[in-house]
């Protein structure tokens, strides 16, 4: 059983780029899931990036042949039967195939605690945030994987137009990644 037993934040848990499942295995794990009582929405392609989401600047700076060059190595999971069984251990697990922003119309909660954002482009990640920022709740959590990681500066000044518009404040980690919490 997990550590934490309560979380005082309300809504869902939601993660846009999940491939095997590595940290949202650990947050399971860490949280007593099964008694919070919330949903985890799993989104991904399950087929790797989407090339034609890259925008110029990405590519000039080799982001898409990063993400060519990884696919073809095999580091993104397309086997989803793979992907349901390593989470058929919790409850309230909705696993999402499909390519962000075109797939959130299909996602149904309206209350988000905790957003994990990891999809290695700029163009889903910014979208995802336009689309659940109205539904993070008050105290909720955004959490971007690659903010201000190196070689990814294109998706970071985009992340920080979004974020500038929505008229957020975003606190940088020495990891490289970006946190936001919602008040
Ligand atoms: C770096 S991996 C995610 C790693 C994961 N968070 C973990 O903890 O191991 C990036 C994932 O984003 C997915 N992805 C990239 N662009 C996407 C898009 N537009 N829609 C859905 N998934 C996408 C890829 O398929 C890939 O599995």
């Amino acid at each position: 059983m997990g550590r934490i037993r309560s979380i005082q934040c309300a809504g869902d848990f939601v993660e846009c780029g999940v491939n095997a499942g590595f940290l949202s295995s650990a947050i399971l794990s860490y949280l007593d899931w099964d008694g919070l009582g919330k949903r985890f929405y799993l989104i991904d392609t399950f087929e790797g990036p989407v090339m034609e989401q890259f925008s110029d600047e990405e590519i000039a700076r080799g982001r898409r042949a990063a993400a060519q060059q990884s696919c073809s190595a095999g580091a993104y999971v397309t086997d989803i039967a793979r992907v349901r069984r390593n989470y058929s251990e919790w409850r309230g697990i909705e696993i999402v195939k499909g390519r962000v922003p075109d797939v959130l119309q299909a996602i149904d909660t309206k209350s988000v605690a905790f957003l994990h954002l990891d999809m290695n482009c700029a163009y889903p990640e910014t979208s995802a945030l336009r689309h659940f920022w109205p539904y993070v709740s008050n105290g909720g959590i955004v959490l971007f994987d690659d903010y201000a990681y190196f070689g990814f500066d294109e998706q970071g000044r985009a992340i920080d137009e979004e974020i500038a518009a929505l008229r957020a404040e975003l606190l940088v980690l020495p990891t490289g990644q970006g946190l936001i919490l919602k008040t």
